[in-house]
């Protein structure tokens, strides 16, 4: 069963990473973050895919590489993302039907935010419901905010090209109505939605 399938099933146990939220905690597999393919040849096959294959769910190892991608820490003690003035205020959050979890990059983790299911808020076109896994970005809703959510993404769009995932991000959701329902203050807004999964063969 793979990290999303127990968080919607089971809810999780509170492991060794402490959440600044107090909520439920999922520790995830360390990423390997070696090896894949020539980053020249992943930029060479990017693209957006929007045909996921909705039986096939993500594993564990795989969703934590592609969130460490989007926003971890490298071996070199960095967010895997330069941040204006290293100023590192970027918000990752994983939408599954039972709740919503933010991403505790420094610890790899992630801690349960709500019981709501807020991918509907996301779903205005009929492919997003069959993708396992979505991200949401959320930011400083000023001249820098949306540049970290760029970087991310896009870090998303390379580890998915190396991994043969499908991705495609997204800027048609409900931000104001999701900004709300994360509680978002200081600035910050929701900014965009990432659907990952294995492509539809
Ligand atoms: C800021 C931004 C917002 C986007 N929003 C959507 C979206 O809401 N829905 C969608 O299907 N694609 C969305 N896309 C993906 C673009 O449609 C896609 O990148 C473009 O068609 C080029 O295709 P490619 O990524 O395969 O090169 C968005 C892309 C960007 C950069």
């Amino acid at each position: 069963m793979n990290t999303i399938q127990k968080l919607t099933m089971m809810g999780c146990t509170a492991l060794a990473c402490g959440g600044v939220w107090g909520g439920e905690v999922k520790q995830l597999p360390k990423p390997v973050m070696t090896g894949g393919m020539p980053v020249m040849d992943a930029i060479n096959v990017r693209a957006s895919g929007r045909l996921y294959d909705a039986k096939k769910p993500v594993d564990d190892q795989t969703l934590s590489e592609t969130l460490w991608a989007a926003w971890g820490v490298n071996a070199q003690g960095k967010r895997t993302i330069p941040t204006a003035r290293n100023q590192q205020n970027m918000k990752l959050y994983v939408l599954t039907p039972t709740g919503t979890w933010f991403y505790d990059g420094g610890k790899n983790c992630l801690v349960k935010v709500n019981d709501e299911n807020l991918i509907p808020l996301t779903a205005t076109q009929e492919f997003v419901n069959d993708a396992p896994v979505h991200l949401l970005y959320a930011a400083k809703d000023d001249k820098w905010g949306r540049c970290h959510v760029g970087s991310a993404y896009q870090n998303v769009y390379l580890y998915a090209a190396s991994k043969g995932l499908a991705t495609v991000i997204r800027g048609l959701i409900d931000d104001s109505a999701l900004t709300e329902k994360l509680g978002l203050k200081d600035g910050e807004r929701v900014i965009a939605h990432q659907t990952v999964g294995w492509p539809e063969k």
